[in-house]
């Protein structure tokens, strides 16, 4: 395999928690992968010491002023080209010499550039499962018609993805999506209303963004990740299951016809999917940390208490209401993590804000782009003035 040639990678959101960690599998594998244009929002200064390490020829950030800076930070650089804003992140996905597209930015800012990519004819990996959640429909038939690769680096989209190599897909049963349960999983519910930031964002398992590390704690990641699933995988959201298993060694399960359970294992690190998109089909050798299993003295699973996690069934209602729902589910989701973040709503007002805003809502069956952007765009001013209006 030592004669396979490195696959050229667009890397965006660098700055990130996932885009960070792909950088380090590139540093891995320096002779099979090759970073050609990174982007990122704010971070300057990250951004300037990545460019200068893995020498990209493009580089995108944020706006006009933070790319003068980035100018200003690198000096001359020969054969880099800094761009910005929206159509900078689009030029990034679209760069003309990439094979791959990483697609790790946080939130629905990610659907234009995956939409961009996919027409480009890039294979995607994809971690922003915000932008499947908004335009499944959309993206999958886009991905169909190019006929490009879209490859989850989502841990336990990336375990089902594992455990269905030489399946057939009509022979699943059910998916089985992992939860850890997240910072309150043991916490008395009746104490979740004053539940603080700092709390929240202390994840057991897992060291991740803002965002998702909260949507863990409310389970809305998991909601989340069963709309990934089903558009990922074409099955039916009857047939997908969450299971709370607080280790996060198993990272999902898939249950066939015949009644076999497989499962993919490994310690809760995102380098182990991020590489494994990327070298997909290959399997390569690197010192990331290992599983002993004998070192686990105990697996468990349970049933999610639908009480402690009411943002689940939200999952089901906007994907059963279908069309334009699951954008405005997302979308209200996002305008109230971040209220949560920034002090201005309590802990279970994030599912209060997000149940208001789909019960204000009729969905548009089979949208296009322009119609998922339109409801994403109202869910965002409905959550912000319910938010505003003190929803709690
Ligand atoms: N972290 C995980 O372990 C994990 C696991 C599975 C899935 N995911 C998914 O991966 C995605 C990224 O998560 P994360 O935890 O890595 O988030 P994060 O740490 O908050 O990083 C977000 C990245 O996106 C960039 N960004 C944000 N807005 C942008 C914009 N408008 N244009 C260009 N870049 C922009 C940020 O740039 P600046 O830093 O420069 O502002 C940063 O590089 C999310 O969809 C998440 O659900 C994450």
């Amino acid at each position: 395999m030592s004669m396979s040639k490195s696959k050229r990678i667009a890397l965006l959101g660098s700055t990130g928690s996932i885009g960070t960690q792909a950088l380090d599998v590139v540093s891995r594998l320096p002779e099979r992968l090759k970073v050609v244009s990174m982007a990122a929002h704010r971070n300057v200064e990250l951004l300037a010491e990545q460019v200068r390490e893995y020498k990209p020829s493009l580089v995108s950030i944020g706006s006009e002023k933070d790319a003068a800076k980035l100018r200003e930070l690198l000096g001359d650089v020969s054969g880099l080209k800094i761009v910005c804003g929206d159509e900078g992140l689009r030029l990034c996905a679209t760069a003309d010499d990439a094979d791959t597209t990483v697609v790790a930015v946080a939130g629905t800012v990610g659907l234009a550039p995956t939409i961009a990519a996919i027409e480009a004819g890039k294979e995607i990996a994809l971690a922003s499962k915000e932008a499947l959640v908004a335009a499944g429909g959309i993206v999958s038939r886009m991905v169909r018609e190019k006929g490009v690769r879209l490859l989850p680096i989502d841990s336990e989209h990336s375990a089902i993805f594992q455990c269905l190599q030489g399946e057939n897909r009509g022979s699943i049963r059910r998916l089985l999506l992992t939860a850890s349960g997240g910072s309150f999983k043991n916490r008395p519910v009746d104490e979740l209303e004053n539940a603080t930031v700092d709390e929240a964002l202390a994840h057991p398992t897992w060291t991740m963004g803002r965002k998702i590390t909260i949507d863990s704690a409310t389970l809305m990641n998991k909601a989340l990740e069963v709309i990934e699933a089903h558009w990922l995988f074409g099955v039916d959201i009857s047939q997908i299951e969450v299971v709370i298993h607080p280790q996060s060694i198993v990272h999902s399960m898939v249950e066939f016809e015949d009644g076999s359970v497989i499962a993919q294992l490994g310690v809760p690190d995102m380098r182990v999917p991020i590489q494994y998109a990327l070298l997909y089909p290959e399997r390569v050798h690197t010192e990331l940390p290992r599983l002993d299993i004998t070192q686990q003295s105990a697996l468990t699973f349970a049933k999610p208490d639908a009480e402690r996690y009411p943002g689940l069934e939200l999952a089901y209602m906007a994907l059963a209401s279908g069309g334009t729902m699951p954008a405005v589910l997302n979308a209200a989701n996002e305008i109230a993590v971040w209220a949560f973040l920034d002090g201005k709503t309590g802990f279970l007002d994030i599912q209060r804000t997000v149940r208001r805003v789909m019960h204000m809502y009729s969905p548009v069956a089979e949208p296009e782009l322009t119609g998922i952007l339109e409801a994403d765009k109202w869910a965002r001013l409905t959550a912000t003035r319910l938010v505003e209006d003190g929803i709690g």
